[in-house]
């Protein structure tokens, strides 16, 4: 298949790498709107407030699964992969939000929870009675539950072990997640088959992509620790032919919280690709640590690592999601230091992670919070937003996991927060009533109605990243600070083929972060820009220019950003909204 060529669906034009320079938004159906007063959010509701996703700049959305399930993890716990949710719509009220998304040249991704079912789905009930029947092989079962002592469990709060005893088959079987979420046993190639029809079930439907929940741990093999295992690429590799051959120009997403060369082997090769993109675990929790210990090493470090990925790939960057904020990709005096910062009550804690929101992890400082989107926006990658964020909800630490971060979506300052008309006690959860984050304060409309609120500003920094395809394509070189405090790197992009929508402008953007708490002055050496000039991305304002070696002195308020257009000032600038 040739990248270059554009791709048509009805509806929409394709670019081939359009999820390079989307921006995402998470959304999930039971928190965004209730359309009918059932206090849960449903298709409808979503269906009426694209409007405003359009607004914001959105292009493309995430939404957790919305599958039949007894909703013991979130939807997670999949009872009919091919049936909706009746509290969340219907298959038809499906197909008309993928329609209107499409409208609006919005994606539409939705989650496959492929490694493990709930134990509600009908192949489990099977499989548990008649283990000599058709479904008797789907999920992994053993005699023993010492087998594979060296896989780690995932859900400390709650597992003591991948096994559990099914009392009527009288064997184990494995679950790296919940107990109520049997793993599928993907040595049975008829899993696999299921799974690629239920791919072809929702593709059809016009369906941009699919993000592959827990996608390294569908094999385990006596050798490995059961986490992305050579069966588990091979089976990728099928996944992606059918997606190419059959869908061109419809994605994968691997979520595979590992470090980067791992999660990098999600991708495949230029000649056997896997997952388009995966979601960058490792970046995340450093931007968390830097806020805080007001030090740039370790994101300078992560950074500068090169990981050779295929041209097509891209990353998935992400500040928060419906998820803890995971702590399994640092170290253990790093772990305890973000725990000290960030989760001082124990019921901010949850399994290796912290259960908490954007903004009232950062104790909803502007500052931090237009420092952690700035970084977002302008990382190697596409930013991943989670719904609510952008107008800097809170939380609800007093609720159950990860609900805490689940609550209705803040619209207005009316009863359930504009919400739902349900009775309050009927909601699926309460709406948060916080001293600082009540929905009272935090909403969408009194954002709407301030032009220097954190809704306007979030939208405004989207616009300006994405009238610059060099955030989405463009490739990233950390250069030198004498500050300790200071992330600089510069973002390049050789320009679009010609005949592309951007034309053929190369593109270079000096992108600075101070992490400080104070104001500092720093010197940033990029030789091989040396008498170049800067110009501020937003304003257009001259900067002072690199001198003849390279370097240059900016001062910088206290946790400020800048991005900087390197050369003159004809190309790129400002073209923002
Ligand atoms: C990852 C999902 O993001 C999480 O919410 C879920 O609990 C696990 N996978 C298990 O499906």
């Amino acid at each position: 298949m040739s990248f270059t060529a554009p791709i048509q669906l009805p509806g929409l034009t394709l670019d081939p790498l359009w999820y390079r320079r989307s921006v995402f938004y998470e959304v999930l159906v039971r928190g965004f709107v209730d359309s009918n007063g059932d206090g849960t959010g449903d298709l409808a509701g979503l269906i009426s407030r694209l409007d405003y996703l359009q607004w914001l700049g959105v292009d493309a959305l995430w939404i957790p699964p919305f599958f039949n399930s007894p909703l013991r993890d979130g939807g997670y716990d999949v009872s009919d992969y091919r049936s909706i949710l009746p509290e969340f719509g219907t298959l038809d009220e499906f197909q008309e939000l993928v329609t209107k998304a499409h409208e609006r040249n919005m994606r539409i991704i939705m989650d496959l929870p492929l490694n493990h079912t709930s134990d509600q789905h009908e192949w489990f009930q099977q499989s548990r009675s008649d283990p000599d029947g058709p479904y008797g092989d789907y999920y992994v079962w053993s005699d023993t539950d010492e087998k594979w002592p060296d896989i780690r469990i995932i859900f400390t709060d709650y597992e003591e072990s991948n096994w559990a005893f099914d009392s009527e088959r009288r064997q184990f079987y494995f679950h790296r997640f919940f107990s109520h979420q049997p793993d599928l046993n993907y040595n049975n190639p008829a899993v696999a088959e299921e799974i690629f029809e239920i791919t072809r079930f929702w593709l059809s439907m016009g369906v941009d992509g699919l993000r592959l929940d827990a996608v390294p741990y569908l094999y385990e093999s006596d050798e490995g620790n059961g986490e992305g295992e050579p069966p588990t690429h091979e089976f990728l590799k099928k996944l992606r032919n059918l997606v190419d051959t059959e869908f061109p120009g419809r994605v994968l997403i691997a979520e595979a919280n590992q470090w980067p060369r791992e999660v990098a082997a999600f991708f495949g090769t230029d000649e056997e690709p896997e997952c388009h993109m995966a979601f960058d675990f490792p970046v995340m929790p450093r931007i968390f640590y830097s806020l805080r210990s007001q030090q740039a090493d370790e994101l300078v470090r992560v950074l500068s690592e090169t990981t050779d990925i295929p041209e097509t790939a891209g990353w998935g960057i992400f500040l928060r999601n419906h998820d803890e904020l995971t702590l399994e990709m640092v170290s253990e005096e790093y772990r305890q230091a973000m725990y000290g910062w960030y989760a001082y009550d124990p019921r901010m804690r949850v399994n290796v992670g912290i259960r908490r929101r954007l903004a009232t992890l950062l104790d909803n400082s502007r500052a931090e919070l237009e420092l952690a989107h700035a970084l977002l926006f302008s990382l190697p990658g596409s930013p991943f937003l989670y719904y609510g964020d952008e107008i800097g909800m809170g939380d609800n630490i007093w609720l159950p996991d990860r609900d805490a971060s689940r609550t209705p979506m803040q619209w207005t300052p009316d009863r359930n927060a504009g919400f739902s008309s349900a009775d309050p006690g009927k909601l699926y959860l309460p709406v948060v009533q916080s001293l600082v984050y009540n929905y009272s304060l935090v909403n969408v409309e009194s954002q709407l109605a301030q032009s220097r609120s954190l809704l306007h500003w979030v939208r405004n920094v989207i616009h300006v990243r994405k009238a610059h395809p060099t955030f989405g394509l463009g490739s990233m070189t950390v250069v030198d600070s004498d500050h300790e405090s200071v992330l600089a790197f510069v973002r390049s992009y050789e320009g679009a083929a010609s005949g592309t929508q951007f034309g053929d402008a190369p593109e270079n953007v000096l992108c600075v972060f101070s992490f400080a708490h104070n104001p500092i002055s720093v010197t940033i050496r990029a030789p091989e820009h040396a008498g170049s000039d800067l110009y501020d991305l937003f304003g257009g304002a001259k900067f002072p220019a690199f001198d003849e070696n390279g370097e240059v002195t900016i001062t910088m308020g206290s946790q400020q950003f800048f991005w900087l257009h390197i050369g003159t000032p004809s190309r790129g600038l400002p073209r923002t909204a």
